[in-house]
């Protein structure tokens, strides 16, 4: 029996970094994945390679998540498991940041994990429970000077998860829901930072690989592990928690 064998789990932003390596790792554990990606030309290629289900979606619209819901119901009349991933990063500090991309951030990232917990938490009623995971960030713990706005959402959605994890466990849904923390892990998204504000090219390094060790960057997979832990069975006992992955960045 695989980890989370059968278990019919939705993935957000799985066309890239750390929603790929979600799919995939569940994927090999037994898991029916329906990944969703705004990118739909990289995603559908994506997930035929690697054996999931594609959905083309934008999280901050609120129409798509009833779309999707719908397609997962009609498909496998069940949810098992949820993990809004998908996001967005870009670098501005509180003095230089518009209203226009401080509120894309805030409705991509906060706005979706909310659509997507209501929504997911009405289809997993129908078979007696579920597991759902919404992807911080250390952000939301230390706040980073030059993302204000991933700051303020990422800190808004591990609030907002323990929330959902105190009513589920007081109506006995059976739903957990928990918040997962990820330092800087090699991805497009960390990639793209690293040149804009250390002006280091990592992925045209000798070895990337070994540069990423020596700067403390963790990989894709640190982080699909903890998924693949937290949407199975094994973690049946933890609800409304943070877990952090960031090899300590926090507390020294
Ligand atoms: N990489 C890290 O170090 C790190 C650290 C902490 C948290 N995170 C979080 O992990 C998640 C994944 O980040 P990543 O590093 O893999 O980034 P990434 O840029 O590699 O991938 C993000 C994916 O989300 C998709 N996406 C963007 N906007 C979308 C939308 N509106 N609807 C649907 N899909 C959309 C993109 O197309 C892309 O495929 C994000 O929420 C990010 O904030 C990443």
């Amino acid at each position: 029996m695989k980890r989370v064998e059968d278990k019919v789990i939705i993935v957000t932003g799985a066309a890239s970094g750390l929603g790929l390596a979600d799919a995939k790792a569940l994927i090999a554990e037994g898991a029916k994945v329906i990944m969703t990606d705004i990118d739909a030309e990289k995603g559908d290629s994506l997930a035929s390679e690697i054996g999931g289900i594609f959905f083309a979606q934008d999280v901050s619209n609120e129409s798509s998540w009833s779309e999707l819901m719908k397609f997962v119901e009609n498909k496998f009349a069940r949810l098992d498991g949820l993990v809004n991933n998908a996001g967005i990063a870009p670098i501005a500090n509180i003095e230089e940041v518009t209203t226009q991309s401080w509120r894309e951030v805030i409705n991509i990232h906060l706005d979706g994990t909310f659509w997507g917990c209501q929504s997911a938490i009405k289809l997993m009623k129908i078979n007696g429970g579920g597991s759902i995971v919404n992807m911080s960030s250390t952000a939301a713990l230390i706040g980073l000077g030059s993302y204000v706005a991933y700051s303020a959402a990422k800190g808004g959605i591990r609030s907002m998860s323990k929330s959902i994890a105190i009513h589920c466990r007081q109506n006995k849904l059976n739903i957990r829901c928990n918040s997962v923390h990820p330092g800087s892990i090699s991805t497009p998204m960390v990639h793209h930072a690293l040149k804009t504000l250390v002006g280091k090219d990592l992925l045209a390094e000798e070895d990337p690989e070994e540069t990423r060790k020596e700067m403390g960057i963790g990989e894709p997979s640190d982080v699909a592990h903890m998924i693949v832990y937290l949407m199975s069975n094994e973690s049946k006992h933890i609800t409304g928690t943070e877990m952090v992955i960031d090899n300590g960045d926090t507390v020294i």
